[in-house]
């Protein structure tokens, strides 16, 4: 029998070898197709209703036949999509059944290795959550971004340009007629959001670590390279499982920092502080906010990309890609960690020269000196929040106003309409029980609307503070993820409509000006919300979720051992 882990399945001379392999032959398949060949699972995250993944039903062929050229057998296997267009309330309620569900799949099934289709936001992550902790050999293919959007002679980036073009609808500067071409434009090809959003963070994300082709995450999704890509990962799957080149023996605890450091330099969407902390938490390194504050403070920003810069996902492709980006990082970066490529991170990128200065900053003309997001601390955040400040008003990095208080969703768009509501341009904007539990599911409601009547005078940012998450494609003065959460009795549940709340970008802190003994007598009279879900996965979710700063992993699939065996079936 040979080491293969589907020699398990398929080799003995037993009943249940018997049962295993007639009923392949039952599908058609001789002995040749499978027998002693790596075993390759297409964890493939199409649907209908995950319009970023609407090239995957075709892609699964390119990989396929990457495969069949290694010799190897590949197996398609759905997995769920989560589509961040459709699902409510949130993709990241269900980022977690994911993670579980890539786990089980690779743990129960004759898999050598496995490919992890993912792109929509959650998706990446997701999966490798999953494959971490089934400690399967595992390769991305992200989906690649979407092409670029054009509108007369504008052109647009998805989710950022949405956002933007609804606020001057709502305030009264486009017309319906501009509206509608704009819908009919701005999603222009199969792929992810083509700004640097949570997809394309999460993509460079996995590069970054050593778990994708070099340049894989920026390949546009509907451009020939990417069929070429799929197989390539393809053939490269088979070697893994040849290997046996595990996700223990490619991440270290320099992978998650050379992640954070990446997605500092790319500006990269706030969501993949959540996702990286719940990463190498599956790997057993118990990294902390801390870790991200101290590589922000050093790790200038370098790609000019929306919503905090110029450009969009394509002209990255075309200035050189991320291994270009990460040559102006080798002092930053441990470049000696292996990829799946079984090369080092190093020997990657060195291939790659800047094509465009503009779209990829040198280290001597950054976007921005220090990283992306950043993380601040005080007595609204004890265990932490973060902000993006390169997507904010500068002018209101350092901003001290009145808070106007929703205590949730409904209540926010109720008193957004309510002429009697005391917004000024001035006023901190404070959403609460939309966290982790108290949502629940974390959604992306960090970016509060400004209110009309503000639009009409020009207003087009403020400060708005929140434990929810906000969308990689959104931008203005947003804090996001504060912890703990209202809903378990965070001090953003005090808040009250007039006190003062202080952003401090300078020395990263967020304050709440009243007193100790205030906030203690509001604290007495407090009273938890009633959770949403009585029953089912819901309860699960909110029973067993950590908070933003622990990465929201469910506290029972947090752990060190990533070396458990899968219990011997045979
Ligand atoms: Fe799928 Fe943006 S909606 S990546």
């Amino acid at each position: 029998m040979s080491d293969l882990r589907s020699s398990s399945w398929f080799a003995p001379d037993s009943l249940r070898g018997f049962g295993h392999r007639s009923r392949l032959k039952g599908m058609g398949l001789a002995d040749v197709d499978y027998k002693g060949k790596p075993v390759i699972g297409l964890l493939n995250t199409f649907s209908d209703l995950n319009t970023c993944h609407s090239h995957f039903k075709e892609r699964v062929e390119d990989l396929k036949r990457g495969i069949y050229q290694a010799g190897g057998f590949p197996v398609e296997v759905p997995v769920m999509s989560l589509g961040e267009m459709f699902m409510k309330p949130s993709t990241m309620l269900y980022r977690n059944l994911l993670a579980m569900e890539t786990e089980e799949v690779l743990r129960c099934h004759p898999i050598d290795a496995a490919v992890l289709m993912g792109g929509c936001d959650k998706t990446i992550p997701a999966m490798i959550m999953g494959a971490i902790s089934a400690d399967i050999p595992s390769i991305v293919l992200p989906a690649g971004p979407m092409l670029k959007a054009r509108w007369k002679d504008v052109t647009l980036g998805s989710g950022s340009d949405a956002w933007k073009y609804w606020d001057e609808r709502r305030a009264g500067n486009l017309c319906e007629d501009d509206w509608c071409a704009i819908e009919n434009c701005i999603a222009r090809s199969a792929g992810t959001c083509m700004t640097m959003g949570t997809a394309s963070t999460m993509a460079a994300i996995a590069e970054s670590m050593g778990l994708a082709l070099p340049n894989a995450s920026c390949v546009p999704a509907v451009v020939a390279e990417h069929h070429r890509l799929a197989a390539a990962t393809g053939r490269r799957a088979v070697e893994m499982a040849l290997e046996n080149l595990t996700p223990s023996k490619i991440l270290r605890k320099e992978s998650f920092d050379n992640a954070i450091t990446t997605t500092m330099a790319i500006s990269g969407s706030t969501n993949a502080i959540v996702h990286v902390l719940a990463m190498a938490r599956r790997a057993g390194y118990m990294l902390t906010l801390d870790r991200f504050d101290e590589l922000s403070r050093i790790t200038p920003v370098l790609a000019n990309l929306r919503p905090a810069g110029a450009f969009l996902m394509e002209d990255f492709y075309d200035a050189g890609g991320l291994p270009a980006l990460l040559t102006q990082l080798t002092d930053l970066l441990e470049t000696s960690c292996l990829t799946v490529n079984g090369k080092t991170l190093g020997e990657n990128i060195a291939q790659f020269p800047i094509i465009n200065k503009e779209v990829i900053r040198v280290r001597e003309n950054p976007l921005s000196p220090t990283g992306g997001t950043f993380v601040l601390h005080g007595n609204l955040a004890p265990d932490g929040c973060v902000i993006k400040p390169t997507a904010a008003d500068p002018r209101l990095l350092n901003h001290t106003g009145p808070a106007i208080v929703f205590d949730n969703y409904p209540e926010l768009k109720r008193r957004m309409l309510d002429e009697s509501t005391p917004f000024t341009p001035d006023s901190v904007l404070v959403l609460r029980n939309a966290g982790p539990i108290g949502a629940p599911g974390f959604p992306e409601w960090g970016m509060l609307p400004i209110p009309d009547r503000l639009l009409k005078m020009g207003i087009r940012d403020m400060v708005r503070i929140s434990d929810s998450r906000m969308s990689g494609t959104s931008y203005g003065t947003c804090v996001l993820h504060i912890a703990p959460e209202a809903a378990v009795g965070g001090p953003l549940a005090l808040v009250q409509d007039g006190d003062l709340i202080e952003l401090n970008i300078n020395e990263r802190r967020l304050t709440l000006h009243v007193s100790d003994e205030e906030l203690e007598r509001r604290r007495q009279s407090w009273v938890p919300p009633k959770l949403y879900y009585p029953r089912g996965y819901g309860q699960l979710f909110t029973q067993h979720v950590t908070q933003a700063n622990h990465g929201c992993d469910f506290d029972f699939l947090q752990s060190c051992d990533t070396k458990t065996p899968p219990p011997d079936i045979f």
